[in-house]
């Protein structure tokens, strides 16, 4: 696995795991977070791990659950799922969790997954290769209206309309290369130094075909209804629809008496991590404690 796990030290410090504690990581990825948490909460702590994505859950069958065995319990699974599943294991409420959003990088640079332009793959992007629909489906069967629709809305995408209308005219449209191209073409080259043109497309298209933003707002639900007093929610997000989300859930819920903030302003990754790692430079992480007087159902 290439996954660079992002704010490690910082997010395994706010959770701080205390050895028989239960730590529960949505976003299993890499493992990660996952082994920070199952080493430091040794010699008795649990953690349970979650990723919709078979291929995550299969990578660590083979290699962290061999090494922490019963301590650490895979599920293969939507995080929104969460409180009914970590109940379901017999775990009334749980001392910290950990949700590092968006995909891996083994996810972003597999080539059959359609993740990446970088990469040349059939338009795919689906963490949970179960469900229908695929980012091909969107771009040669949806109308050039919801296309238009969900760029403005899921990447704040300025060119939109144009894009919209390109895709449509280029169907049918089978790989990320093909799409990129014609993406490329529709976006004044000037205005995109930072970023490829084709990102907030590509971004666009990926939270649509995972729903991304509906399991996130499930997911901080479950994870704050799951956590004992005292426990810990960390959430690492990548962009600002993700942010604004995690912002205003914990803002609703501190105004409720239910958490406190452990930082007013986000964490974000030093200097020194953004060298190493150039994916951590968007990375933004919001920290919550759950408020002792709130019971933990
Ligand atoms: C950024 S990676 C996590 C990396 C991990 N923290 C590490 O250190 O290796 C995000 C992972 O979360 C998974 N994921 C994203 N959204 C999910 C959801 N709603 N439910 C379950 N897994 C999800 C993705 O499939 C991906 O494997």
């Amino acid at each position: 696995m290439k996954h660079v796990s992002v704010l490690l030290d910082e997010s395994i410090f706010a959770i701080s795991p205390k050895e028989n504690g239960i730590y529960v990581d949505f976003t299993l990825g890499a493992g990660g977070h996952a082994r920070m948490l199952l080493e430091k909460s040794a010699p008795e702590g649990i953690v349970i791990a979650f990723d919709r994505d078979k291929s995550a859950i299969e990578y660590a069958q083979n290699t962290i659950k061999r090494e922490f065995q019963d301590r650490l319990i895979l599920v293969n699974d939507n995080f929104s799922n969460a409180l009914a599943v970590v109940k379901s294991l017999g775990f009334n409420a749980v001392d910290g969790v950990m949700m590092d959003l968006g995909v891996s990088l083994d996810q972003l640079t597999s080539k059959d997954r359609g993740f990446s332009f970088a990469e040349d793959a059939a338009l795919d992007m689906r963490m949970d290769k179960t469900k229908p629909l695929t980012a091909a489906k969107i771009v040669n069967e949806w109308s050039e209206k919801d296309i238009e629709n969900i760029l403005r809305v899921y990447s704040e995408e300025r060119f939109a309309g144009r894009i919209a209308r390109n895709i449509v005219k280029a169907r049918p449209i089978m790989s990320t290369k093909q799409l990129a191209e014609i993406v490329e073409m529709c976006v004044p080259r000037n205005l995109y130094k930072r970023i490829h043109p084709a990102t907030r497309t590509f971004q666009a298209l990926r939270i649509v075909v995972n729903d991304e933003l509906e399991s996130l707002k499930k997911g901080l639900d479950a994870a704050v209804a799951l956590l004992k007093p005292s426990g810990v929610v960390c959430v690492i997000s990548f962009h600002s629809l993700e942010d604004r989300i995690v912002k205003n859930a914990f803002r609703d819920y501190k105004q409720k008496g239910v958490i406190r903030l452990i930082n007013k302003k986000p964490i974000i990754p030093t200097k020194g991590e953004i060298a190493k790692n150039r994916r951590a430079r968007s990375a933004k992480m919001r920290c919550v404690v759950k408020n002792k007087t709130e019971d933990a159902k």
